[in-house]
């Protein structure tokens, strides 16, 4: 795999940091996943704009403009064999001589790192079932708006999921749905699909507004409004979002049965909705 490290594009194997570099000591860097279909990244603009958001406000400033971002991720994608991928960037404060928590002082160049690898959704298989999923309490910070390196708890709460055999924890706080470990989630009610508001408390996801947006196109009624635990527990249908996951249904929290256990009418729809926009957009080309 050739990967993208400060400027030089190199073997994976030939790829070296310093073990002073602050994201590895810790956690201080950002990252995105850009999804590419038909070697096109998907909704990059918005990512590399999610970056550039996440890097503001840790105070670390952008090393690269949206058009070198975009020459990094076009190279990355020639370089890999599959056609459908995922973009990944990450940006660390850098390699510091001391090790002390205050940025470096006088500051260093921050570290560069990028690859491209396969993407792999869902399998029709999975589509057709759904996924089970517990919930845990959200005992992340007040800043999850973020896409930072510092992922411990997202680590071990996912690894709460892999334990119970699902495919992902879904979180409450204060009596109210968050996110998942590595997703946003979204409930059907009555016919209406209803989203967690963007907040300090959720990452605003790229699917998140895709599927918001299709559900508006479409004329599927939609309401963002904060989901109480209640109003999750006795959903229709729940649906996990992700750059990777796209739209995933769930169809057993907490070992119940989500709805009728079954992937619902709704989310049907919006994964065919997803797939088709996907095509227009992406696949335009080749038609
Ligand atoms: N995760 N919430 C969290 C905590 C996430 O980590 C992600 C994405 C999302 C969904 O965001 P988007 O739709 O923009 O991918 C929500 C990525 C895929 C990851 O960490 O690998």
């Amino acid at each position: 795999m050739t990967v993208y490290l400060n400027g030089d594009y190199l073997p994976l194997e030939e790829a070296r940091i310093s073990p002073m570099d602050r994201g590895f000591l810790f956690g201080d860097g950002v990252y995105e996943v850009i999804p590419v279909y038909s070697r096109r990244p998907f909704r990059q603009a918005e990512h590399l704009a999610r970056m550039g958001r996440s890097l503001a406000a840790i105070q670390l400033a952008n090393p690269l403009d949206e058009a070198a971002w975009g020459q990094v991720a076009q190279r990355l994608i020639g370089e890999e064999a599959a056609e459908d991928q995922a973009v990944y960037l990450q940006v660390t404060r850098g390699a510091a001589p001391i090790r002390d928590q205050a940025f470096p002082q006088p500051p260093v160049p921050p570290t560069v790192f990028a690859f491209a690898a396969p993407l792999v959704t869902s399998s029709p298989a999975v589509l057709a079932r759904g996924v089970s999923a517990i919930t845990t309490p959200d005992y992340r910070w007040q800043r999850c708006d973020l896409k930072v390196l510092s992922l411990v708890a997202n680590v071990l709460l996912r690894q709460q999921s892999v334990d119970a055999g699902c495919a992902e924890t879904i979180m409450l706080r204060d009596g109210f749905l968050s996110e998942g470990s590595s997703s946003n989630i979204m409930v059907v009610r009555n016919g209406t699909l209803v989203a967690p508001p963007k907040s300090h408390l959720i990452l605003p996801g790229v699917t998140y507004d895709v599927v918001l947006e299709l559900a508006a196109a479409h004329g599927l009624p939609h309401d963002i409004r904060p989901v109480s635990e209640a109003e999750l527990r006795s959903a229709d249908e729940v649906w996990i979002t992700s750059s990777t996951k796209e739209v995933l249904p769930v169809t057993r929290l907490d070992d119940q049965p989500v709805g009728a256990g079954v992937p619902g009418p709704v989310g049907q729809q919006m994964i065919a909705w997803y797939q088709d926009f996907k095509r227009q957009i992406m696949r335009h080309a080749d038609r």
